[in-house]
This record gives C-alpha cells, structure tokens and sequence, in this order.
C-alpha cells in the first residue's frame, strides 16, 4: 500500500492546499494530511481548529486522514509506515527552503522521497497568512478558501482584537 504524507500547518487551510490534496489522492493508496508544528510560526488556529477544518474540506475524498503530530516528519512517517512526502511548489522562492526540507528529511530517513507537486497557477498567489490577513481586516476570503469553512475563519478574526 502506498501511503503518502502532506504536512503543513494548515494555519488555515485554503483552496492551494486542497487543489494539492486532490491531486495527490489520486497518486497514492492513503494520503495522510499531517498538521505539524513548525516552529519557527505561532497558529492563530488552534491544532483542534486546524484538524477539524481540513476535515470538513476533504469528507467526501474516501482516502485522505487527517492527523496531528508534534515531533519530527520523519518520525510521523516511521509510525505511518509512509515514504512519500508531498509538497506543493507555489513559485521559484519556495523551492530553496523546500530543497533544504527535502534533503534534511532523506539523511534522517533514508527511504523516504519527498515529492513536489507545482500548484495551480490559480493558487500560486496563495498563502495561509494572506488568508488571515485579509480575514482580519474584514476582506473578501470567498475565492482564497473552501465555502464550508468560510464562516468559521470570518468569525475566529471577528473574535479577535486587531
Ligand atoms: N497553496 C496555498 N498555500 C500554500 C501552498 C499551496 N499549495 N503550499 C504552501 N503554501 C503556503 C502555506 O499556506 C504556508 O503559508 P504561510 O507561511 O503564509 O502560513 C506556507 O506556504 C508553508 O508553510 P507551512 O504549512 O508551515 O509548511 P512548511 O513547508 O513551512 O513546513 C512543516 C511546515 C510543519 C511541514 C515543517 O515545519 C515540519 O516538517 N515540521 C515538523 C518538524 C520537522 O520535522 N522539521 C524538519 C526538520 S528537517
């Protein structure tokens, strides 16, 4: 069985995220959706918050989990028993941050292969901080995320101080 891993915060997910997670659904027997800490971030969406959103977007995809994990990728991946980690490629200035992923991942585990999938070019403009961004100010989110979880990013801004 081919077991697949996309991590990411997810802080929160958006339609970039879930044009990736189509497509790669298709490649793999099980695509796991792994919300990570990254550390170098602070979430406004709490790790239940994130979890819950994903799962409301991909309900009808029969072999996408969604699951959390504080510790390392690879260690996630070892549990899993998965080898293949999805990424998406937005533009050219993602691609050093995510070569250096990449290859940190492969020496500590050398099975596993990281994957890049080069996003929409409708999404390639996209990122979770302008998505909170633009919420925060009251923008228009209605083309930047899915419909169902709308409501929930528009309230989480209104009950926060700007
Ligand atoms: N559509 C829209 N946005 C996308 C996107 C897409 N297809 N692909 C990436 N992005 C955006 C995200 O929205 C996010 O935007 P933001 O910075 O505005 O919030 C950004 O690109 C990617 O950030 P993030 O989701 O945090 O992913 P990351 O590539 O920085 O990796 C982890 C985060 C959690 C996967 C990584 O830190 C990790 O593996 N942590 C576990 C600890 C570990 O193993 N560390 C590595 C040691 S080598």
């Amino acid at each position: 069985m081919k077991i697949c891993v996309y991590p990411g915060s997810f802080d929160p997910v958006t339609n970039g995220h879930l044009d990736i997670i189509h497509r790669a659904s298709r490649l793999c027997d099980k695509l796991i959706v792994a919300v990570l800490v990254n550390s170098s971030k602070t979430p406004v969406f709490t790790l239940d918050e994130r979890v819950e959103l994903i799962k409301r977007v991909v309900k009808d995809l029969p072999n996408v989990e969604i699951e959390s994990f504080s510790g390392l990728l690879i260690d996630f991946m070892r549990r899993k028993k998965a080898t293949v980690i999805i990424k998406g490629l937005r533009a050219v200035s993602d691609f050093e941050y995510e070569l250096q992923m990449a290859l940190l991942n492969k020496t500590l585990y050398p099975a596993v292969e990281t994957l890049f999938m080069m996003t929409s070019i409708s999404y390639s403009y996209l990122s979770s901080s302008s998505v909170r961004e633009i919420a925060k100010h009251g923008g228009n989110i209605d083309e930047l995320v899915p419909e169902c979880i709308k409501e929930d990013i528009v309230k989480k801004f209104k009950a926060q101080p700007v």
